[in-house]
C-alpha cells in the first residue's frame, strides 16, 4: 500500500485528494493536516464522508510527515509549498504539488506573475505533471508540478494539433469558464451566493496567472512564441470547467484530418474521450470524474479550428490528475482508484 499524506487537506482539493483516495485499491490515507482544524475529524467538517473518512487532522510536522508517508499532496496556496517540499523531497518521500510552485520551467514567469521563487532550483527537477503528455517523465520523478485548471483543460485540446504543427501558435484565443470551487473554500464577497448565483462574469481578462503557464508549456512543444488571448469566467456551478479554444491552421486541411489527428493522439487514453462530428461537451458529464471530453469544429472559409473542451476542475484540473500523477510515479496503472462512473442523469 502507498501511504499517501495530503497538506492542506482541508480545502476544496484536499477533501476532493480525501474523497478519492478513501477508494483508492493501493493507497491508504495516512496524514492530513491543517492549521484551523487541526485535532478535528474531517469528516465532521465535510459531512457527506462520514463513515469513510473518519480521520483526525493534524498540525503539519516534517517528522510526522517523513515517518508516514510515501508520497505527499500539498494543496495549499501558492508560496507555501516551496517552503516544505524540499524538506520532504530531501527525506525521500515523493510529492504532487497542486499549487503552481513547481509548474514552470522559467523562474521569471513564476516570479512575474506569483511572487520571488525560494526554491527556485527544485524547478529543474519537477516534471509538469500534464499526464496525457509527460507521463514517460512523470514515472521517473520525484516532485511533480500537477498543472492548472484552466491549463488542463486547454492544454489537452490544444497540444495534439500543436504535436502535428496543424495550427499556428502565435494567435490562439481560449474563451474559457469555471464554476466557483476554483477559487477554493477560502470566503470572498465575490463568490457568494448573491454574487454568483444567476449571474455570469469575464474575471482577469488578460491577467489570469494560467496564461503564462498555458503558453510556457505551448512554446515548450512547439519551440517557438506562443500567443494566448485568454478570457476566463464564472459560472453559477459549483464544479466544471469548459474552455472554447480558437486557433488558425497552418496547413490545408480538414475537419475529419483533424478529428484524427485528435483521435490518434488519444487512442490509448483512459481520461480523454473524443466527441464525434457536430457533438460538443457538456459539463454535467464529467463531472466528479477524471475525464477531459473534447469536441472540435473545423471552419473551411476561415481557417479556424475550434476546440471546446470540458472537465471538473476538481478532478482532472486538480486532484484527480494528481492521483493519477501518483499511480505513474508508483509504477501502478495511471487509472487506478479513478474510474468512478458519471452520473449519467
Ligand atoms: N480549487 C480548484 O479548482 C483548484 C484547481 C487546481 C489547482 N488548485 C490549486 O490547489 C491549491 C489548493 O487549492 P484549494 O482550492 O483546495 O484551496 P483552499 O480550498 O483555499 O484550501 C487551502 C488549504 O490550505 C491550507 N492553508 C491555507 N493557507 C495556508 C498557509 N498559509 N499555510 C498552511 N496551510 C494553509 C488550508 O487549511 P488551513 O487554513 O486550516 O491551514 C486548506 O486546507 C491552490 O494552490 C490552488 O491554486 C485549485
Amino acid at each position: 500500500m502507498i501511504r499517501a499524506g495530503i497538506i492542506g487537506g482541508t480545502g476544496y482539493t484536499g477533501a476532493e485528494l480525501v474523497r478519492l483516495l478513501s477508494f483508492h485499491p493501493e493507497a491508504e490515507l495516512t496524514y492530513i493536516t491543517s492549521r484551523q482544524y487541526a485535532g478535528q475529524i474531517f469528516s465532521d467538517i465535510y459531512p457527506a464522508l462520514r463513515t469513510i473518512a473518519d480521520i483526525e487532522i493534524e498540525e503539519f510536522d516534517l517528522k510526522k510527515a517523513q515517518n508516514r508517508c510515501d508520497v505527499v499532496f500539498t494543496a495549499l496556496p501558492h508560496k507555501i509549498p516551496m517552503e516544505i517540499i524540499p524538506g520532504l523531497i530531501e527525506n525521500k518521500i515523493k510529492v504532487v504539488d497542486l499549487s503552481a510552485d513547481f509548474r514552470f520551467r522559467s523562474i521569471k514567469s513564476y516570479e512575474d506573475y506569483y511572487c520571488e521563487h525560494k526554491a527556485a532550483e527544485y524547478l529543474e527537477k519537477s516534471v509538469y505533471g500534464l499526464c496525457e503528455v509527460n507521463s514517460h517523465l512523470i514515472r521517473n520523478a520525484s516532485l511533480v508540478g500537477n498543472p492548472g485548471c484552466y491549463p488542463t483543460c486547454s492544454l489537452l485540446g490544444i497540444i495534439p494539433f500543436i504535436k502535428h504543427k496543424k495550427v499556428n501558435c502565435d494567435d490562439i484565443i481560449i474563451d474559457a469558464k469555471s464554476g466557483v470551487s476554483g477559487a477554493g473554500r477560502g470566503l470572498s464577497e465575490g463568490t457568494h451566493f448573491c454574487s454568483v448565483d444567476e449571474g455570469f462574469k469575464a474575471y482577469k481578462v488578460m491577467a489570469h496567472r494560467h496564461r503564462p503557464e498555458i503558453e510556457e508549456k505551448i512554446e515548450e512543444i512547439a519551440d517557438q512564441k506562443a500567443g494566448v488571448c485568454f478570457t476566463p469566467h464564472l459560472i453559477p456551478a459549483v464544479r466544471g470547467m469548459l474552455a472554447t479554444i480558437y486557433m488558425r491552421t497552418s496547413t490545408d486541411t480538414s475537419e475529419s484530418e483533424l478529428r484524427n489527428i485528435l483521435c490518434d493522439y488519444y487512442k490509448n487514453s483512459r481520461f480523454v474521450r473524443v466527441l464525434g462530428e457536430g457533438e460538443f461537451p457538456n459539463i454535467k458529464n464529467v463531472s466528479g470524474t477524471n475525464f477531459c471530453d473534447i469536441g472540435i469544429k473545423y471552419d473551411n472559409g476561415s481557417k479556424r479550428l475550434i476546440i471546446v473542451s470540458v472537465i471538473d476542475n476538481l478532478v482532472k484540473g486538480a486532484s484527480g490528475q494528481a492521483i493519477q500523477n501518483m499511480n505513474l510515479m508508483f509504477g501502478l496503472d495511471e487509472a487506478k482508484g479513478l474510474m468512478v462512473p458519471p452520473q449519467a442523469v
